[in-house]
């Protein structure tokens, strides 16, 4: 039968009995959780895993993986925590609207439990829980379940543009489309949780981005990319437009005691929910430069900013309510927060890039009086701001806070 796919036909029918093969003498077999082994899969542990191995490599997962699991060991017990507590188990993997979306698909799931007796049993039913998406929903019916799903996350699709040596630009919907239509031609029916596994483990392990280990690969003979010898030539990507340049200051406002003012931040937006550090925005420039300064340029974060600004486009401020408030007390009250480190060539700001900017953050520290700090709680207070008094030791023990913080704490 003629297919649409550049492979024979005997090579699309013999790719996953090669791939499950491979999988079984040299896949990993023990990460906790796996289910492939047993009769009675837990989609509960499938579901977690899954979404926090989204963006996230597996060695960084396990510790948090084993965290999650011991402080919730079921959905019910994930449904039922207080964000606080979920933020701070999160807090380190980055990409919080995931841990957002994450606490929020407990409790849906919790209520689907509640009202059905069981997890969703439909491909549509997992897909209609907050953050999971087609591949996740696959998997979860394929591993969790061990009913038929279909994958095709970024490890698959790099796996199947090279050995079809498709070069559509996979963020086009056309090359999705191709893409999924041969997932599923390869996904045997009644194997395709252990399939599922498999590929995962192939894109993780062999058909790796910069160095694919061919040789050692089960799709080798006729892996079309392996072929040519153009393996890293695929997948086909448009390339993103270069992320635009926060600059804000991070505020270390402290009490005579020593504590520092922490706000919680605002349900939307970056680290929604999370504790942080009054950031006062400096600007935001479009991405365009390499944002590297020259070799021999002078170093201080102001000239740099500068240099950066000169010639590109300025965003509007981005405040919360909170630092708005903050910024107008300090500015009425001529409280001004100084530089911490005094020497020029400590004073370059810490660069933190997350999914749709570079933020470099410049820590500033000043200290107030007894009746300064209780003006300000207050001024806080009052607009229904969450705040805590709290040294940076006591803070990064009990808060949960983002990674960007951690960093500024320790400069
Ligand atoms: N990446 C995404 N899901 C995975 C899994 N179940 N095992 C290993 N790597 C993964
Ligand atoms: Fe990937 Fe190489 Fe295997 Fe082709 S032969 S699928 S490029 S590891």
């Amino acid at each position: 039968m003629p297919t649409h796919f550049s492979q024979s036909s005997s090579s699309l029918t013999t790719f996953a009995p090669r791939l499950l093969d491979w999988f079984a003498e040299n896949g990993r077999h023990d990460l906790p959780w796996q289910q492939h082994q047993t009769d009675t899969p837990n989609p509960y542990v499938v579901w977690l895993s899954e979404v926090m191995l989204q963006q996230t490599q597996v060695t960084t997962v396990l510790p948090y993986f084993a965290r999650f699991m011991e402080s919730f060991p079921s959905v019910q017990d994930l449904a039922a925590a207080e964000w606080d507590l979920v933020a701070e188990h999160w807090a380190g993997l980055g990409y919080y609207a995931r841990a957002r979306n994450l606490h929020k698909g407990a409790k849906q799931l919790a209520e689907i439990i509640d009202e059905t007796g069981d997890f969703p049993q439909t491909l549509a039913g997992w897909e209609a829980i907050s953050g999971v998406g087609p591949s996740t929903a696959g998997a979860i019916m394929a591993m969790g379940l061990h009913k038929y799903g279909v994958i095709c996350d970024g490890n698959v699709k790099r796996v199947l543009t090279r050995w079809a040596a498709i070069d559509g630009d996979i963020t086009k919907s056309a090359t999705t489309k191709t893409l999924w239509a041969l997932a599923e031609r390869l996904t045997p029916v009644d194997d395709s949780g252990r399939f599922a596994q498999a590929m995962m483990d192939m894109g993780a392990t062999l058909c790796t981005r910069s160095k694919p280990a061919c040789l050692l690969c089960p799709l080798q003979e006729d892996c079309l990319a392996h072929a040519q010898g153009r393996e890293t030539d695929y997948p086909v990507k448009a390339k993103k437009q270069p992320k635009p340049s926060k600059f804000s200051n991070a505020l270390i406002i402290k009490d005579t005691d020593g504590k520092i003012l922490w706000l919680q931040r605002p349900d939307n937006g970056i680290w929604g929910g999370l504790w942080s550090l009054p950031l006062q925005f400096v600007e935001k420039i479009a991405g365009k430069a390499s944002g590297k300064p020259a070799p021999n340029k002078p170093n201080t974060s102001a000239e740099r900013l500068r240099q950066v600004t000169s010639n590109e486009k300025v965003f509007d401020a981005e405040f919360t309510t909170a630092e708005q408030i903050i910024h107008e007390w300090l500015d009425k009250h001529n409280v001004i927060a100084a530089p911490i480190n005094q020497t020029l060539l400590d004073d370059a700001p810490i660069k933190h890039s997350l999914t749709h900017f570079h933020w470099y953050l410049t820590p500033r520290s000043v200290t107030l009086d007894n009746k300064q700090t209780t003006a300000l709680s207050t001024a806080l207070q009052a607009a229904e701001i969450n705040i805590h008094w709290l040294t940076a030791d006591d803070a990064r023990a009990t808060l949960g806070l983002p990674r960007a913080m951690v960093k500024i704490l320790e400069r």
